[in-house]
């Protein structure tokens, strides 16, 4: 008798356990598949606005304090319609020009734009995946394979962003309004020679 009760008495706390276990399992795949954390989004958030992205990655124009990031364009990169004259020429130690957007660069490697980090999937990072993204700054090379990115993005420093880190704030930047803006490919440094067209 008294081994029936004991039985009865822990089969429904047996059920609790297994239906809890399988909440876990079931919420942590979907958080694998699905929408991240809101804690992580946030964290992403705070990286990506003291770690400077909008600095070169949102496009500047003039405030009544001077020149300030337009967040209408939040980390669109450099806008596809501005017509840009030639950089001016390097002089004595002043070797790097910055247009007043803040998003295009001249220097020793040639004219840079600062790529668009919004999730349109056309010109921004909307088809990356997360894999994408982490290669991409930790190697210094476009998706981790590619071109080189050309400075002055910070690779340097941002290579040692840890995992988690990296993952946050690629969760936040797919969380921002996409922006459709396709940004121009670099140009290559004018002392060097002309490639010859054949
Ligand atoms: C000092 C300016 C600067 C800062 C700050 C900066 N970037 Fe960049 N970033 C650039 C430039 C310029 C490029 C384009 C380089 C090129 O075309 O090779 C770029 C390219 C990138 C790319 C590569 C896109 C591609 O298509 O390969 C990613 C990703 C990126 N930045 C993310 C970030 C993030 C995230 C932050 C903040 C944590 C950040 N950047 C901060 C200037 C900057």
């Amino acid at each position: 008798m008294k081994r029936s009760t004991l039985v009865k008495s822990n089969l429904p706390a047996c059920i609790a356990a297994a239906f809890a276990w399988l909440a876990l399992s079931g919420s942590a795949l979907a958080a694998d598949a699905g929408k991240p954390s809101a804690d992580k989004v946030a964290r992403g958030k705070y990286l990506v606005t003291t770690s400077g992205c909008n600095d070169c990655h949102t496009p500047w124009t003039m405030g009544p304090n001077g020149p300030e990031p337009d967040y209408s364009r939040m980390l669109s990169g450099h806008p596809e319609k501005m017509e840009l004259p030639p950089a001016p020429k390097p002089v004595g130690p002043w070797i790097v020009s910055a247009a007043a957007t803040n998003t295009a660069w001249s220097g020793p490697w040639g004219v840079s734009f600062t790529a668009n980090l919004t999730p349109d999937p056309e010109t921004g990072l909307g088809k990356w995946t997360l894999r994408n993204f982490v290669d991409t700054i930790r190697t210094g090379r476009h998706m981790g394979r590619g071109r080189p990115i050309l400075p002055p993005m910070p690779i340097p420093m941002y290579k040692n962003f840890t995992d988690e880190d990296l993952e946050a704030i690629y969760s936040y930047l797919r969380t921002i309004p996409p922006v459709k803006n396709a940004v121009p490919e670099p140009l290559p440094p004018a002392i060097a020679p002309t490639a010859s067209k054949q």
